[in-house]
């Protein structure tokens, strides 16, 4: 498990994408630095009593401050990256102090970047997020996909096939750059209600050797859900072995895990669920996995977000959610 932090950071660009998707770019060394693939971060609206909750964000990107486009060096010329605010406005559970090998631009991630769907009251209002405007951050949490159990299945692979639904994209940018560093062949599996929804894509083009798109209103690629091609590609390679890794709606997830075990592939899944706390303490979270008593409920926010398919419960999820 990494360091996790909660802080308040700076919004450096929220840029608006199809679909009522955003593209949030929050100023955060020590959180960028300490994430790893598969985790995701807890974002606070400030001064907003109306929404106390803090949402749950999959943490898309991590990258140099000046990678997003923007110049973030002070006007000082000293060539600290510090956004549109100084870095004596970060208050958090650990000061982030960078040393002075970490004020050098690039060295290091700087950014992170959150990709999200407006879809209720607390995303809707993310979106009207200005640079220099401040957010809580709480970041990163959960296990994320790379324990090293999960890493010996994706080296023994032919393949890794991510699988993602909508706005699940986001959770899989971080292992594919992972798994490409490592040289693993992957590919992508990406579906969405319609083309609008397709957002990120371009992102993975260096990690991922090809991508399959799929819309159910066939405005883009296969027309239908994504576990159709996904189904083509495992029929037409008996022999292949597959690690899925898959990120999307509940039922999606079912769909992707069930294609996993008739063909026999081991199959990850990260889960999104309402979370409260998202450390562990209100169990709001929990899913029903496989066994008995006590052990047949796991927390999404501590034990997952990412858990071996064949390990959840499937059909109805345990705790209530809008899917
Ligand atoms: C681990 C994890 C990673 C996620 N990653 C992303 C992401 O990268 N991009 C993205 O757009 N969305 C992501 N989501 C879903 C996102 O958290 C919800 O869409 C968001 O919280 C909705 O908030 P709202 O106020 O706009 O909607 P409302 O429906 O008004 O929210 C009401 C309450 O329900 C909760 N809630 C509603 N829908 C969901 C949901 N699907 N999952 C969890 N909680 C929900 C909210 O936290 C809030 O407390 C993720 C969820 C989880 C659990
Ligand atoms: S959100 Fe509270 S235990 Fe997971």
């Amino acid at each position: 498990m990494t360091s996790m932090y909660d802080t308040t950071v700076p919004v450096v660009e929220n840029r608006s994408l199809t679909g009522g998707h955003f593209l949030l770019s929050l100023y955060s060394p020590l959180q960028a630095q300490a994430t790893r693939a598969g985790q995701f971060a807890m974002v606070r609206l400030l001064g907003r009593s109306d929404v106390l909750l803090r949402r749950p964000m999959s943490i898309f990107d991590v990258l140099a401050g000046s990678a997003c486009g923007h110049p973030l060096r002070d006007p000082a010329g000293t060539g600290l990256a510090i956004g549109a605010l100084p870095a004596s406005s970060w208050r958090g559970r650990r000061a982030p102090r960078h040393r002075t090998s970490e004020r050098r631009l690039p060295a290091r991630p700087e950014l992170i970047q959150l990709l999200y769907k407006a879809v209720g009251r607390g995303t809707r209002l993310m979106a009207e997020l200005k640079p220099s405007e401040k957010v809580g951050l709480l970041a990163p949490l959960g296990h994320g996909f790379f324990a090293e159990e999960y890493m010996e299945q994706a080296r023994a692979a032919d393949e890794v096939l991510h699988v993602a639904g909508g706005i699940g994209i986001a959770a899989l940018l971080l292992p594919a750059r992972d798994l490409a560093r490592a040289g693993i062949p992957q590919r992508l599996f990406f579906g969405g209600r319609t083309k609008a929804d397709l957002v990120g894509v371009e992102k993975f083009g260096m990690s991922v050797g090809s991508t399959t798109l799929a819309t159910e209103d066939g405005s883009r690629g296969y027309r239908g859900y994504v576990t159709g091609p996904l189904e083509q590609y495992l029929v037409r390679r008996p022999n292949n072995k597959f690690l899925l890794m898959v990120c999307g709606p509940w039922a999606m997830l079912e769909a992707s895990s069930a294609l996993a075990r008739k063909y026999g592939h081991p199959c990850l899944v990260s889960v999104e669920n309402r979370m409260g706390c998202a450390l562990g303490v209100c169990l709001g979270c929990s899913i029903r996995v496989v066994g008995e008593g006590h052990g047949a409920y796991q927390r999404v926010c501590t034990e997952g977000p990412v858990f071996w398919a064949d390990k959840v419960v499937w059909g109805r999820k345990t705790v209530t959610s809008d899917e």
